[in-house]
């Protein structure tokens, strides 16, 4: 079997390009005698590694100077109680936007720590939308409002930064981050997983304003207090160097590509050209908001459902793969990562014209 055009939602594709710079670097990366793998996370081969991933992620998205870049383990769940037990107090109240699944699931999580404003929920709406900013109830003096700017599973997209005042703004960006530029200064924390454009599993990425740091309820677990993790560099135990290195080819990948202009540009024209041949047609259906559709993730139903498993097994036959909605929804969806290319899309756009002449 050759390589396949992988649509998954995450863990998810990588540049060709990427993979073939990780085989060069196997199984002796150059001149360390080792792969990264079998690095020492405290060496100087690996923290020049480390190093210079922070520095391409710094260029790439012109992060402030009084900010600092964490890259952790434990996923973007694990943000979801960190960022509530670093940047809020007992009893204090937290804001949270509600535009779906993930965000839904931060909730929940805050829940357990604090107590959580609902700003707004999609929910009335059947989460087709992002609730409009008018009708945001914030907080006043809240610690910090939470928001999902792209829902993975619903394919639901904030596409501005909301204008929030005085409240630190936080953003679970890991379906996001990296698809196009980004104003970091407009936001107290970021973080995503690297699964989807930042590389593979195993890594989070955390940008947070450093005046943040160092209030962690007493409570917080060592690891999980932003300030221990800054002040050791993200080593305060084994990081997760592989993902890390990983990442690093990304972020200069990202750079030749042109850097976050160009690829959102071309991140804007392949969501568009599935989302043109989807409302063309009387077979695939989305029903989000055309304003609130995601470049990211495209979630979409048959006409007849019955149909979807002829169309996953047809389309894996075309060597077309990952398209299965998530698991909590079923249906279908086609994510749209950096590193998935036009030419993907176009082949997804012919099968499915071709799918639907079929039937
Ligand atoms: C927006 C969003 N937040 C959080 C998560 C959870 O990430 P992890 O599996 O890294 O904890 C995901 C995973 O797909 C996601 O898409």
């Amino acid at each position: 079997v050759g390589r396949v055009h992988n649509f998954a939602a995450g863990p998810a594709a990588l540049p060709e390009a990427v993979l073939a710079r990780i085989r060069e670097d196997l199984p002796e990366y150059r001149g360390c005698g080792m792969s990264v793998m079998e690095m020492s996370h405290r060496g100087a081969g690996f923290r020049a590694i480390a190093e210079a991933a922070e520095a391409r992620l710094r260029a790439l998205l012109a992060i402030p100077e009084d900010y600092r870049v964490l890259f952790l383990q434990g996923g973007a769940s694990l943000q979801f109680s960190a960022v509530a037990l670093n940047l809020s107090e007992a009893g204090q109240v937290v804001d949270y936007l509600d535009t779906g699944y993930w965000s839904g699931r931060a909730i929940a999580e805050a829940r357990r720590f604090c107590e959580v404003n609902v700003v707004a929920s999609g929910a009335p709406g059947g989460y087709r939308a992002v609730p409009a900013r008018e009708g945001w109830r914030l907080t006043p003096g809240a610690a910090y409002l939470h928001c999902t700017p792209n829902e993975t599973i619903g394919g639901v997209e904030l596409h501005q930064v909301p204008e929030v005042g005085a409240t630190p703004l936080v953003a679970d960006m890991s379906s996001t981050l990296l698809s196009r530029p980004l104003e970091v200064g407009r936001f107290a924390l970021i973080y995503a997983g690297a699964q989807k454009n930042l590389g593979i599993a195993g890594l989070t990425v955390v940008i947070v304003r450093a005046g943040l740091l160092g209030r962690a309820r007493a409570i917080t677990p060592r690891l999980l207090d932003y300030r221990v993790q800054a002040e050791a560099g993200s080593l305060a135990n084994t990081a997760p160097t592989f993902a890390w290195y990983v990442a690093g080819l990304l972020f200069e990948w990202i750079a030749e590509q042109g850097g976050l202009a160009a690829l959102g540009e071309r991140n804007r024209r392949k969501a568009e050209r599935l989302y043109v041949a989807i409302d063309a047609s009387a077979l695939y259906h989305n029903g989000v908001e055309p304003g609130a559709r995601s470049w990211m993730n495209v979630p979409f139903t048959l006409a007849e459902p019955a149909l979807e498993a002829a169309f996953l097994a047809a389309a894996r036959e075309a060597g077309l793969v990952g398209l299965e909605g998530h698991r909590s929804t079923g249906g279908l969806r086609a994510s749209l990562y950096n590193a998935v290319p036009e030419a993907a899309v176009e082949a997804l756009v012919a099968f499915m014209g071709e799918f639907e002449r079929l039937h």
